[in-house]
């Protein structure tokens, strides 16, 4: 089982969100899953530049790391989505990733894929940012299984730190596990199905200008 970490700090690994993601995929590696990081402040991924290339040819026009990440996480089995609060949201880094995601979520192309978040803050706010990352997991067809966040009282160090370590190590077993199961998430599906409707006839009114797509939603469906 293939378990990619995607952390969107400016600090990396090094950082608040690092040392909880850390925990995570403590919890992953002891249920045997094979983990890889990356990490977005070395990778190189530009904003978005709206030219439809991507719904036209299924390929990111922007030469950058952004086409390497989609292979990863169209082979991946399960990811992880961690960011820091950043003004209630995603950090810059990790937002631009999402746009660039777009003809992924066009195409719904994790289908069947798991994700868990990981979120810190300075005072709090980690719901609402836990809360956005996995709307936009379930934007590209995939289920999340639940976040982790928490307010820091220091660098690299936590309230509560080891009941909320704990609560990290259970989160990426259980992320193994809802892979290794299929486990279902009916209260994820009515989102997910008018999501799909939805982009499947967006995509039908763009027919003749976005092939690529036309052909991933005619083959998904036959
Ligand atoms: C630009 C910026 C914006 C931030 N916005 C918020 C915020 O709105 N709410 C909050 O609670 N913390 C906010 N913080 C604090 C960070 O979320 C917090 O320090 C986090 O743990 C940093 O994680 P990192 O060390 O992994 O980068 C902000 C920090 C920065 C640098």
């Amino acid at each position: 089982m293939k378990i990619l970490a995607i952390i969107g700090s400016p600090r990396g690994m090094e950082g608040n969100t690092g040392r909880l993601l850390e925990e995570v995929l403590s919890g992953v590696a002891a249920s045997g899953a094979e983990t890889e990081i990356l990490s977005l402040r070395t990778l190189n991924v530009q904003p978005c530049e709206a030219c439809d290339v991507c719904h036209t040819t299924g390929v990111c026009n922007i030469k950058d790391d952004y086409e390497s990440i989609k292979e990863k996480l169209l082979t991946c089995d399960g990811f992880i989505l961690a960011s820091p609060n950043y003004i209630s949201s995603v950090t810059a880094q990790m937002k631009a990733l999402f746009d660039r995601c777009n003809g992924l979520i066009h195409c719904m192309a994790l289908e069947g894929t798991y994700a868990a978040m990981v979120d810190t803050s300075g005072s709090g706010e980690d719901e609402e940012v836990i809360s956005y990352m996995g709307r936009f997991v379930n934007t590209l067809g995939a289920y999340s299984i639940g976040g982790i966040g928490s307010p820091v009282a220091g660098i690299r160090t936590f309230p509560d730190e080891k009941n909320l370590f704990d609560n990290a190590r259970k989160l990426g077993g259980e992320l193994c596990r809802c892979v290794a199961e299929r486990q279902a998430f009916p209260e994820q599906d009515a989102f997910i199905n008018g999501f799909s409707a939805r982009m499947s006839g967006l995509v039908g009114i763009m027919k003749e200008s976005w092939p690529y797509e036309r052909e991933y939603w005619e083959k998904k469906r036959s």
